[in-house]
């Protein structure tokens, strides 16, 4: 592979900011949103609760001044998981909020216990029944919050819930991703008095809110992971621009000692890879600055034609590992135990017929199939396009034989 490629801007940062720009009445304006299918489903909801809500070439337009109701339809929450942060902003606004649970990727059991305990914190009562979610709170009061586990999905809820609390919130045990850190910056842009993000203590004084913003979302971090696995499952030389390698420090540290050179300067990462690579490990996935889950299938994939074993454990997720099976039909050799999987570096894979099983996991799928002697297909209904703005033509551009179909 070589080449140049600006990285996407990031989902999982926009995701929250899509919902955040419910909290008061706002004109806004965000510049580096992706073209994926998670923020047409953002939109969509935007625009079932009264919003307008666009997305041109240059940036996503939002109107949220007029909001008309406060209930999300089940068809729109099932589309992504991320429709769950609306009932903070929702409920910050208006005090009420109807929802049901949320879709996303199927990785396991992936409960909203920790949302709800955060906004009961603040006053809300919350009922819930069949799956469907009905909020209200009087006057959201700012409180304690003492996250178990750093959530991230919670952490935003609660940051969203508490800028339309009366009084001083504080969520400790927060998750500290940088999707967090640009929340934090989003708000502050929207009038909020916000401290702390990116620590495990965010502090909350409320919301004097502004009318209008403009506000550029970074690069998306797992995206610029993706390529850089790409590279090392194909070899090449590539230069990834618009990156914070820092954001990924933990996946670098591994494509490093696996053989990979790695050069970054100016928010442009070079990575460069020849021949068989090293196994790495162990490899276990942690909240951040640890190991991130997303790049855990995307390492996978680097690592199977690695000399040695790899042992890569995951502690985020449940079933994380449902790409293994599909991996092997290449002639990969992946032992799953539990959390825990085993893979053993082959000389060569080939060409096979694969099927995408959650959005990260098809992606490793391609860049195992990319660096795959002869044809093969992944078959997608629809995860990838999920998170990714055109992979296929970016894999292209740096010297991929891809065509989509479909
Ligand atoms: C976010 C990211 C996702 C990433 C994940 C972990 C977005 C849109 N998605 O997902 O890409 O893989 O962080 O870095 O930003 N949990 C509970 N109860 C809760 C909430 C979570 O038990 O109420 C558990 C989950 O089941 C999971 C773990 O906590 O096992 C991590 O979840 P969380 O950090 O909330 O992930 P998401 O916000 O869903």
């Amino acid at each position: 592979m070589e080449g140049s490629l600006r990285i996407q801007g990031s989902k999982n940062a926009a995701l929250p900011i899509l919902a955040a720009s419910l909290l008061c009445p706002l004109h806004c304006e965000l510049l580096r949103v992706p073209r994926l299918s998670d923020v047409d489903a953002a939109l969509s909801i935007l625009r079932s609760l009264g919003c307008r809500a666009d997305q041109q070439p240059e940036g996503v337009y939002i109107d949220s001044t007029e909001v008309s109701c406060c209930s999300i339809p089940p068809a729109l929450m099932e589309q992504m998981r991320s429709s769950v942060i609306f009932m903070g902003a929702l409920l910050a606004r208006f005090g009420e909020a109807w929802l049901s649970m949320p879709g996303g990727c199927k990785l396991g059991k992936r409960p909203i216990d920790l949302h709800l305990t955060a906004m009961r914190s603040l006053g809300a009562e919350i009922e819930t029944e069949n799956g469907s979610l009905h909020c209200r709170a009087q006057k959201l009061r700012g409180s304690e919050i003492e996250l178990p586990f750093p959530s991230v999905g919670a952490t935003e809820n609660a940051m969203l819930a508490a800028c339309g609390a009366k009084g001083e919130t504080l969520i400790r045990g927060a998750a500290r991703e940088p999707e967090i850190v640009t929340l934090q910056a989003f708000l502050r842009a929207m009038g909020a008095e916000i401290e702390g993000a990116g620590s495990p203590c965010i502090r909350i004084g409320g919301l004097r809110p502004v009318k209008s913003l403009r506000f550029a979302v970074g690069a998306d971090r797992i995206a610029a992971a993706t390529f850089a696995c790409a590279v090392a499952c194909c070899g090449g030389d590539v230069e990834l621009r618009g990156v914070d390698a820092r954001q990924i420090s933990a996946l670098l540290h591994f494509l490093n000692a696996a053989g990979c050179d790695i050069i970054t300067k100016n928010r442009v990462l070079r990575i460069r890879a020849q021949g068989r690579l090293t196994a790495v490990g162990p490899v276990v996935t942690e909240p951040y600055p640890g190991f991130p889950t997303d790049a855990q299938p995307l390492l996978m994939a680097a690592m199977l034609r690695a000399r040695g074993r790899t042992f890569i454990r995951e502690t985020i997720f449940e079933q994380r590992f449902r790409q293994a099976p599909e991996l092997c039909r290449l002639g990969a050799r992946i032992r799953v135990d539990g959390r825990t999987a085993e893979i053993l570096g082959v000389e060569a894979l080939h060409g096979a017929a694969l099927a995408a099983t959650d959005l990260r996991g098809g992606a490793a799928m391609i860049l195992a199939a990319l660096s795959a002697e002869g044809e093969s297909t992944v078959l997608d209904e629809g995860h990838i396009r999920r998170g990714y703005e055109d992979l296929e033509l970016c894999l292209e551009s740096l010297g991929a034989n891809i065509l989509l179909e479909g």
